[in-house]
């Protein structure tokens, strides 16, 4: 094991109390007095309002606090931090733009996704693209395929723009926060991340993690969403942050809130900071409050409601009409470049105003074919089926969309291959996918779940009725 030797002056006076309790001072109890005044409010309605500010500007870790901090959490990461696949790159400068590019590609997965899923998907994205110059190289389909299931598709798009912008400059991978700060899609959490863990930079990073320590460490209960509380929790990290191991520090830190100092459950009796923390010590004064009360918990804006028909058009092959998935094509719409979920494809589907029933949903089903796929149904095809198969709530970070799902399945009529009717009408870009294809393309979660509740349909009809062919069934 390499040992580094810090010549950071603060890291030389390592407490040699790291046990001692913390005591509370006269003006750090009226500041909680106050706290918990509100939070017996509060806590009648279960959930705090959004206060503006609890003078948090004045909250710092003084120098024996932060040492304490830094020694027990780097020495409780030492044992315990999880073995993940962008912590083994090497520290060699040989490797250094390849831990650059890790890190950045491993921090835009976990702001998706726990940790446990996103191993995988950054194990396959390394094993495609194993340098910054290869994805560079990558087409937008190419990484919005990769990135299905992980959601927030903007974030995989920028992360392409970006990798193209730093080859273009040259190559060289940006190693401070204001350089990395002017790539695209790189904020400041991310620029810190990179910064600190690929690159040694003494700078902090902040996510809700390390908010979730911080408010439990100073018992902040000033809403953490709000712009100077926002502000404050950066210059915290920045007090706190270890200078000899600011990557490491950072990684514990959030590892910590990630794991022992969970949201309502927390392990204050194993926490490695737990003789600094202010909200523990709150709570074994007064038994009505509790360390989970921190951070104040803010009442979420209220979600849109929203409402679409989805219509899985299948097109039976021209000679078979056994509706087997290995004859079946389906109709799949790319989505606008801007917006939600822009340039994903899905099935061809259309919002509605307002909840509609079935005749409703169909009719605005079939004008969204004729008009921006050209797809009459009484001209050009028989309708083999129609069947509403169920509905489901696609939850968004701000909207709640309820999806009305038909199984449409068309053939072709006369001797008229449906190819024949493809035409990319202005706005519209649109494509047949063979079934069996469409099981190992990378769909969004919507359109898998789509997908899934079709052959779970097809599933149950087979079971119901061994050896059933289709015939022309217009039904509920
Ligand atoms: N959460 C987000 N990024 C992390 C990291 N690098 N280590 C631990 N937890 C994290």
């Amino acid at each position: 094991m390499p040992v580094t030797i810090c010549l950071h002056f603060e890291t030389h006076c390592l407490a040699g109390n790291l046990n001692k309790r913390y005591s509370v001072s006269m003006e750090e109890k009226k500041r909680v007095l106050m706290s918990l005044k509100s939070k017996k409010r509060a806590r009648r309605s279960r959930e705090i309002p959004p206060k503006e500010s609890d003078d948090i500007e004045d909250i710092s870790f003084s120098k024996d606090e932060t040492l304490q901090i830094r020694a027990s959490l780097l020495e409780w990461y030492d044992e315990n931090q999880r073995d993940l696949p962008w912590r083994r790159i090497s520290g060699g400068s040989d490797e250094r733009d390849k831990r650059g590019y890790a890190v950045w590609v491993s921090e835009v997965m976990l702001q998706q996704t726990r940790v446990s899923t996103v191993i995988d998907y950054f194990k396959r994205w390394m094993n495609k693209w194993p340098t910054l110059h290869h994805l560079a190289q990558a087409s937008l389909e190419e990484v919005n395929e990769m990135w299905a299931g992980l959601g927030y598709y903007r974030r995989v798009r920028f992360l392409l723009q970006g990798a193209k912008e730093v080859v273009e400059e040259g190559g060289s991978f940006p190693e401070t926060v204001s350089e990395l700060r002017k790539i695209k899609g790189i904020g400041e959490y991310t620029a810190g991340a990179i910064a600190s863990i690929a690159f040694k930079k003494v700078v902090p990073v902040v996510d809700g993690n390390v908010v979730r320590v911080i408010s439990r460490l100073k018992a902040i209960s000033a809403n953490p969403k709000d712009t100077a509380t926002v502000k404050s929790f950066w210059k915290l990290a920045g007090q706190l942050v270890d200078p000899c191991r600011p990557g490491d520090f950072n990684q514990a830190l959030m590892e910590l809130g990630a794991t022992l100092c969970s949201l309502s459950n927390p392990g204050c009796a194993v926490c490695p900071i737990s003789a600094q923390c202010h909200a523990l010590s709150l709570s074994r004064q007064n038994e009505s409050v509790h360390v989970s009360d921190y951070p104040t918990k803010v009442v979420k804006a209220k979600q849109r409601h929203e409402f679409s028909a989805v219509s899985v058009v299948e097109i039976l092959d021209c000679q078979e009409m056994t509706g087997s998935q290995s004859n079946s094509k389906y109709i799949l719409v790319k989505r606008p470049n801007e917006g939600l979920l822009a340039g994903l494809w899905e099935f061809p589907s259309i919002l509605l105003e307002k909840e509609a029933d079935l005749a409703s949903r169909r009719k605005a089903i079939d004008n969204f074919l004729q008009s921006s796929l050209n797809l009459d149904l009484k001209e050009s095809t028989r309708i083999v089926s129609r069947e509403d198969i169920g509905e489901f709530v696609h939850v968004f970070s701000h909207i709640r969309l309820k999806m009305y799902v038909e199984l449409l399945v068309l053939h072709p009529k006369g001797n008229r291959s449906i190819e024949d009717e493809k035409l990319d009408k202005e706005s519209i870009t649109w494509k047949y996918v063979d079934g069996k294809n469409l099981d190992s393309m990378g769909l969004t979660s919507g359109v898998r779940k789509v997908y899934t509740m079709v052959q779970k349909h097809k599933q149950t009809e087979q079971a119901t009725i061994p050896g059933r062919r289709r015939k022309t069934a217009v039904r509920r």
